[in-house]
């Protein structure tokens, strides 16, 4: 339904120290950034696939170019079967966006007259427009309030609103870029479900962004986690956390004293990486992964800088999205991982 090969896309910006006097007396700086660099992705018809990236891995580009907002510098995206440079119509026809930071629907109107011109903009007219907007009110739960006013929405409904108004002309891909960043758990759940919906008994494609792990392991057939502009890994969220290996996850939790546990810890043969830590007001959770599998955690507890230490827990750990993630990038997601500079 999605195909992606080689993409590639440059932005130049000028420079961060294109300080004010060197813009008056000279040209600034540029440099060119690639936000996407090669990236490849293979979706298939119904199925619910998400890209996870932090901020800056190339995420809102990918999804620009996918619905022919933004042309690509290199490679090629077919969207059910047709190409985004060559085939833009068609392209648009068969997909429905919402895009994180663009405002789609419009404040000053009521639910029901923003769907009646999204309606109207896709060549519904009169009782087929009308009977139209109904089915999608129904469809995203807006039915109650559709004719309120969109700025008395909460954020949860607007955003539910986009969604039925990229719903309109029936495509059969849907492309959200986060569009649960800013609602609260209740309406980020509320439009899970929604979406899990509309994938599995309506059989939409979608393509999904996000920078939040949990939120990709629950929703998601499948998985590609981006950073600075490349795929990292690809599979369904139990492939993805499976490459880690089932036993290499431990958690070790210590009181907290003057020394730091996991400089030590990280120097230990046996581990291989610092995953996380988390530092409580009386206890330090460090999470680790390991170089063999731990069968037992008196192997653990028995490691030399822990003897210093007043231990609370150590347990086996279900390696999760985060720890691939740090696993492979060597940088929490939460941290920026903006695209690389090429000048
Ligand atoms: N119009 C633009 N001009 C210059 N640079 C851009 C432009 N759009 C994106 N970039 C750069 O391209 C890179 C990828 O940006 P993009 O918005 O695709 O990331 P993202 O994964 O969506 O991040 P976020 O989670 O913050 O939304 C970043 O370094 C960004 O600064
Ligand atoms: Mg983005």
């Amino acid at each position: 339904m999605i195909e992606v090969k080689s993409l590639k896309k440059r932005f130049r910006r000028a420079m961060p120290d294109s300080a004010k006097w060197r813009r008056i007396v000279s040209r600034p700086k540029y440099e060119t950034v690639e936000a996407v660099s090669g990236l490849d992705l293979e979706i298939e018809k119904g199925e619910f696939f998400s890209l996870l990236g932090p901020n800056g891995a190339g995420k809102t580009t990918t999804v620009r170019i996918l619905c022919t907002l933004l042309l690509p510098d290199g490679g090629s995206c077919r969207v059910a079967g047709y190409d985004v440079v060559d085939d833009q119509r068609a392209v648009r026809r068969n997909i429905g966006v919402s895009i994180r930071g663009e405002r789609s629907v419009y404040w000053k109107l009521t639910g029901r007259q923003n769907l009646e011109y999204f309606s109207n903009l896709y060549g519904l007219r009169g009782k087929s427009a009308r009977s139209r907007v109904c089915e999608i009110a129904e469809t995203v739960g807006l039915s109650d309030r559709i004719d309120d006013y969109v700025e008395h929405y909460s954020m949860g409904m607007k955003q539910r609103l986009a969604i039925g108004a990229s719903l309109i002309h029936r495509p059969p891909i849907l492309v959200l870029d986060e569009p649960t960043i800013g609602l609260d758990p209740n309406g980020a759940r509320a439009l899970r479900s929604l979406l899990k919906e509309l994938c599995s008994t309506e059989g939409v494609t979608i393509l999904y962004t996000t920078h939040y792990m949990q939120e990709a392991h629950e929703l998601s057939d499948r998985l590609a986690i981006i950073h600075r502009g490349k795929k990292v890994i690809e599979g369904s969220p139990a492939e993805v956390c499976a490459s880690l290996g089932d036993e290499n996850i431990v958690e070790i939790t210590v009181s907290n004293s003057d020394d730091d546990v996991e400089q030590p810890l990280s120097n230990e043969r046996v581990i291989d990486k610092i995953l996380h830590v988390e530092r409580g007001l009386l206890t330090t959770t460090v999470r680790a992964r390991t170089v063999v599998p731990v069968r037992s955690v008196a192997l653990i507890s028995g490691l030399e800088p822990l003897r210093n230490f007043d231990i609370q827990s150590i347990h086996l750990a279900q390696p999760s999205l985060e720890d691939v993630f740090v696993s492979l990038t060597g940088s929490n997601i939460t941290e920026v991982g903006d695209a690389s500079s090429l000048e």
